[in-house]
């Protein structure tokens, strides 16, 4: 009989159970470590009879996944440096001619503006801090970026580097889209806030550097001609910092669409992005779908379509939906099929091994709390009472998980989501693959909210501001709510 089975037969018997309860301080001071040891290395971290009576060798088993999954969501590229670098040579356009690759090369400067990436200042050694500090690192060499890749010190990118020292490709992590820094040392430097989108990150621009972005626009648009990449470099360029498309890559569909699929053209006489913000990866404990749009599924799901299919990591994955044909006969994922998403085998599989401790982290980061001061107290309080009543938002906000319990998916009849030809706008509820029932999107939990609002409200930002939305919401519920009114709830969503 196993030791653990063994110790849960015996807390069957109550007399042992009192006696354990007697000898509480024993315990808890490491006897019951000794059965707990040998469930460490478990993904599940803490067997049943362990979660019963959780003692220290549990609590470590938590903390081990929890560092685990810090690992991954910080550093892990699942071998997406064989896509990033190996085929699409991305780490050429970093270097720059002057050092072996294409182009001017990628300075810091540039790196930290118009790229939006983000430098951890943890990873800086004391000598290179102090230089920075004394004004005599060179921000405009490709060099120096070069050399805060070999730190391991950009956050979301990894370089690879051979022997000699040359950069010889490139991957990206969770964490370039899903981690910013503080700018306590300078702006765009700092440490580290895992779950915080980057909201200054341009990844259209970054992906539109790469010498050969062939491979990427034969998956997804179905052919590499030059043609074709210029149409890729279009959409990537559409996307603006705090932005990306995440589906772009399984229906080809670049730009937003209307009601019968024709492409949108906006005020600039434009196409429309069909983009979304970077959504914060913190908070989301408790909640059932995730990501904007309806059906797509959970973290886990969530997390497993990432490092595969947006991140290009080297794993196995499954999804039949993919395989899903509209009346006319079409794929609805044409892009997921060419690029045989809906059943995706590597050998070896870098990625599901990931997927649990990753899965702990991401629901283990919390929602920031709003810095004191940001806004007012009492105005909030009379806002919480409005959210909660008259302004009917706890519908679907539900309190404190400001998502629905249940199927936290509306239709955008429900909330008046219109485009800008007045129709009701579906077009991103429907990219997911919705089966019986109408595309929906999902009610995001509004915790932490402030740490997410520079790019705006709603999945493509469209209201600038939270006053916007709740005027959105007054006019589609016909809330009737008075001026005062509406900006106690503003103040309220602020204290989230
Ligand atoms: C290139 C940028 C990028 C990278 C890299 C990235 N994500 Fe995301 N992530 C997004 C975008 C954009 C969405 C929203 C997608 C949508 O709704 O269509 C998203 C959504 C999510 C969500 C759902 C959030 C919510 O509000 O429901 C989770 C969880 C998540 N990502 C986790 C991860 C993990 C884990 C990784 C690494 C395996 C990762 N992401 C890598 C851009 C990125
Ligand atoms: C019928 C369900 C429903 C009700 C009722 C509702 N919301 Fe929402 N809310 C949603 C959905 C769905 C979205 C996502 C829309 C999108 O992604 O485009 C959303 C988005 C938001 C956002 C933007 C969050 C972000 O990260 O961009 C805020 C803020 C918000 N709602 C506040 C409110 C307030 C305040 C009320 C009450 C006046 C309210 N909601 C009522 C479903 C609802």
């Amino acid at each position: 009989m196993s030791r653990s089975r063994h110790v849960a037969r015996l807390l069957g018997s109550s007399a042992v159970v009192a006696a354990l309860l007697l000898l509480g301080g024993v315990i808890a001071n490491g006897s019951i470590s000794a059965f707990s040891s040998g469930h460490d290395d478990a993904p599940g971290a803490c067997e049943s009879q362990s979660v019963d009576a959780p003692g220290r060798g549990c609590a470590k088993a938590l903390e081990k996944l929890f560092e685990q999954g810090k690992q991954v969501f910080r550093y892990d590229t699942f071998g997406d440096e064989d896509f990033w670098g190996g085929q699409l040579q991305l780490h050429k356009a970093i270097e720059g001619a002057t050092l072996g690759g294409v182009g001017g090369g990628v300075s810091p400067k540039t790196a930290l503006t118009a790229a939006g990436l983000k430098v951890d200042v943890d990873a800086l050694p004391n000598d290179l801090v102090a230089a920075l500090k004394a004004g005599k690192v060179d921000l405009d060499s490709p060099a120096t970026t070069l050399a805060l890749l070999k730190l391991n010190a950009v956050v979301g990118v990894k370089g690879f580097f051979d022997t000699g020292g040359s950069l010889t490709s490139v991957g990206i992590t969770c964490a370039l889209c899903h981690s910013t820094v503080d700018d306590s040392f300078a702006p765009g430097i700092g440490k580290r806030l895992d779950g915080w989108p980057n909201q200054d990150l341009n990844t259209g621009l970054i992906v539109s550097l790469a010498p050969n972005l062939a491979p990427m626009a034969q998956q997804v648009l179905g052919s590499g001609n030059p043609a074709a990449i210029d149409t890729l470099k279009k959409v990537l360029l559409s996307w603006g910092p705090g932005f990306y498309d995440a589906e772009v890559n399984i229906d080809a569909i670049g730009f937003k669409q209307d009601a019968d699929g024709n492409t949108m053209i906006g005020g600039d006489g434009k196409p429309e992005s069909a983009a979304t913000r970077i959504p914060a990866a913190y908070g989301h404990l408790g909640e059932n779908f995730h990501t904007w749009t309806g059906y797509f599924g959970d973290v886990t799901y969530w997390n497993a379509y990432v490092a595969n299919l947006q991140m290009h990591g080297n794993g196995n994955f499954n999804d039949s939906r993919f395989e899903f044909k509209l009346p006319n006969g079409k794929y609805k994922y044409p892009a997921a099929i060419r690029g045989r998403f809906n059943k995706l085998r590597h050998e070896p599989d870098q990625v599901t091994s990931k997927l649990a401790p990753l899965h702990y982290y991401q629901l283990s980061l919390k929602p920031p709390t709003p810095p004191s001061g940001s806004f007012d107290r009492t105005a909030a309080a009379q806002g919480e009472k409005i959210f909660n009543g008259k302004g009917r938002c706890s519908d679907c906000h539900m309190p404190p998980l400001y998502t629905d319990a249940g199927f936290n998916s509306h239709t955008p009849e429900e909330i008046c989501l219109t485009n800008s030809k007045g129709e009701i706008d579906t077009f991103q509820a429907d990219r997911g693959p919705r089966g019986l029932n109408p595309g929906s999107l999902v009610t995001p939990q509004l915790n932490g909210l402030w740490a997410r609002s520079k790019r705006g409200f709603y999945h493509d930002g469209r209201f600038p501001t939270l006053s916007a939305v709740i005027d959105h919401y007054n006019s589609c519920f016909g809330l009737r709510l008075s001026p005062g009114q509406k900006s106690d709830l503003v103040e309220f969503l602020k204290s989230k």
